[in-house]
């Protein structure tokens, strides 16, 4: 293991190569990497790195998003194989479709979509920042949210916005279910519950925080609270114990696990770097609209 790190670590320093690693990573490439973080705090990494090859432990859409907003690297994804099934359960023809039943709506879509789809949008968004971006927005404008209808619909009830949702949502959050955290409530009755709004509606009422990733790691640092429930992917509860290791992190099901997340082994980012594969690229047409919306969603700060 260490040998792995050891020739990992020489690779990067010759390459002028940077790690970044997303909260759902295993701890182990979590330990490794340069920059952990959610998914906003990865796009901002990914644009202003002065590294020229990015290696992105995450999934495709990630590694996309790096690659459109810095052009002139080269970002290596170490499995190509690792995407996001709610990425894929929206295309940039179904969103050109939406788009012709509203007409004079804003398009605001959450990061986890393809190149293509953000392009199409006039915003992009994170879980982060979501509620912010949508409160940017002209109050009579209709809005129409891809292509997570959860976070869609959690970013309605706080906005109290005229949004249309897309029925896409998340295969590991919904995983996570009502008696799941019902239950761990009934075991733990002090602990917080703190769900990531990709939940369903079910979870997120019954839920004291709905938090993004990076939002859950500042709300332990700075929370006395000795106890927590995660509703959220367990990759979380490795970063949330190195930020507060005083505290007791109880998952609340062994089905919130991103299969996806966890291709990403120390074996292939060492290939990655060895062999400068995968890379991700993004058609320059695409990547410069799509880059738009999110330059848009980077310039509006979350309130973490
Ligand atoms: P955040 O880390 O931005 O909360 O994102 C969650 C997620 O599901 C990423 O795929
Ligand atoms: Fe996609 Fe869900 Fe996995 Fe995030 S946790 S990458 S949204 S499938």
């Amino acid at each position: 293991m260490s040998e792995l790190l050891d020739r990992i670590s020489e690779l990067k320093n010759s390459l002028n190569a940077v790690i970044l690693a997303h909260n759902y990573q295993t701890g182990e490439i979590q330990d490794m990497a340069d920059f952990c973080g959610d998914s906003l705090g990865l796009s901002v990494e990914a644009a202003k790195t002065e590294a020229d090859v990015i290696v992105f432990c995450g999934v495709q859409f990630m590694a996309e998003t790096a690659a459109i907003l810095s052009p002139d690297k080269t970002v290596l994804l170490p499995d190509r194989f690792a995407g996001c099934p709610m990425a894929d359960m929206i295309t940039a023809e179904q969103l050109r479709e939406l788009k012709g039943k509203h007409p004079g709506a804003l398009v605001v879509c959450y990061v986890n979509s393809s190149a293509e789809v953000k392009a199409e949008s006039d915003y992009c968004c994170t879980s982060s920042n979501a509620v912010e971006v949508v409160k940017s927005l002209p109050a009579d404008k209709e809005i129409i949210f891809v292509p997570d209808k959860n976070l869609g619909s959690f970013v309605k009830e706080r906005t109290g916005r005229n949004i249309v949702l897309w029925p896409g949502y998340c295969p590991t959050h919904i995983n996570i279910t009502v008696d799941d955290i019902k239950k761990a409530k009934e075991e733990y009755p002090d602990a917080i519950v703190m769900s990531h709004p990709e939940c369903n509606k079910q979870v997120r009422d019954v839920s004291d925080e709905l938090l993004s990733t990076g939002q859950m790691l500042s709300y332990v640092k700075n929370n006395a609270a000795k106890r927590y429930i995660v509703g959220t992917e367990e990759g979380i509860i490795h970063a949330l114990k190195k930020e507060n290791p005083e505290a007791e992190y109880i998952c609340p099901t062994e089905r919130a696990i991103c299969p996806n997340m966890k291709k990403i082994t120390l074996d292939k980012v060492l290939l990655s770097l060895e062999e400068m594969c995968e890379r991700i690229t993004v058609e320059f047409n695409v990547a410069e609209k799509a880059q738009r919306a999110l330059n848009r969603m980077i310039e509006i700060l979350p309130k973490n």
